[in-house]
């Protein structure tokens, strides 16, 4: 079965990641398929918002750690990149269902969702230091605007997780709920908005991205020349393998 799974109904695009026995870690393959979908609900009629959703006790543990390693994204074009520059771009309202543990892009990529709900179990984390990498997603950009520079410093330097409380409190989540009502309450809210006059939506969210627009993209390529030169150093391979041989990191020296 595909590890994005995409459905069109009441022209509301889900698209939910499925992957569960790997946490729905995102490799590229995943990238390229959600870029897809993405590029081309942007630009058909039938679609008029997305919901991007997990599962009731998981969004996405991030970035697959092993092929992260293995075939680390080589250029711009790359699928992490393609989704990127997709969601950021993405025209129409885009609703994101948190439950469970939302690591590294799994934040950053709400930051380009227009509404957030999450579970109460919903796990937030930025590890980007803690594995030896710097934030991407234009996360170091858009973080700051949205919850403060006094708590993007903390989120971003710290890398501890943070709950869904907290992230409403900071401002990233609309609202809380059960974890079993988070997807539906999403698709609720989505069909809501696609019951209403798609231009109007899409010039409002325009009038509230366009700001940032060039900003945004110009960090996501400033963001991955850092993240693709650190993935490749000491500090990146001693936090993965860390994490692959389940032990504790040691940055001595590094
Ligand atoms: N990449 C690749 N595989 C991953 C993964 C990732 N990001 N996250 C989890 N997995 C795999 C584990 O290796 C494990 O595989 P195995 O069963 O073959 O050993 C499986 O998914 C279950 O993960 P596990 O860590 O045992 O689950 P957990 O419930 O104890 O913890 C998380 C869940 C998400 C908190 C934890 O897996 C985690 O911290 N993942 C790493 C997240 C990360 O560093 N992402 C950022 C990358 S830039």
């Amino acid at each position: 079965m595909s590890e994005i799974l995409a459905h069109l109904e009441h022209g509301v695009l889900s698209l939910t990641f499925n992957r569960v026995e790997k946490k729905n870690a995102l490799t590229s393959a995943m990238y390229a398929a959600l870029a897809d979908h993405l590029e081309q609900a942007a630009g058909d009629a039938q679609t008029r918002v997305l919901v991007i959703q997990g599962q009731e006790s998981l969004f996405t543990a991030g970035n697959d750690v092993s092929e992260f390693l293995q075939r680390p994204p080589a250029s711009m074009e790359a699928p992490v990149f393609r989704f990127l520059r997709a969601i950021a771009d993405f025209p129409k309202p885009a609703l994101a269902a948190v439950c469970g543990p939302a690591v590294g892009i799994g934040t950053t990529l709400l930051l380009h969702c227009d509404l957030v709900y999450a579970g109460d179990n919903a796990l937030f984390s930025l590890p980007f230091v803690n594995l030896g990498l710097c934030p991407e997603a234009a996360s170091s950009l858009l973080l700051p605007l949205r919850i403060g520079h006094a708590a993007a410093n903390e989120k971003l330097l710290f890398g501890e997780p943070f709950t869904a409380d907290e992230a409403q409190e900071l401002g990233l989540v609309n609202r809380v709920l059960p974890p079993s009502e988070v997807n539906a309450f999403a698709l609720q809210q989505a069909r809501k908005l696609a019951a209403k006059p798609l231009a109007s939506l899409m010039v409002t969210k325009t009038l509230l991205r366009q700001p940032q627009r060039a900003a945004v993209h110009a960090m996501i390529t400033e963001e991955a020349g850092h993240f693709e030169r650190l993935l490749k150093g000491p500090a990146a391979k001693e936090a993965f393998g860390a994490f692959l041989a389940k032990r504790k990191p040691d940055f001595s020296g590094l």
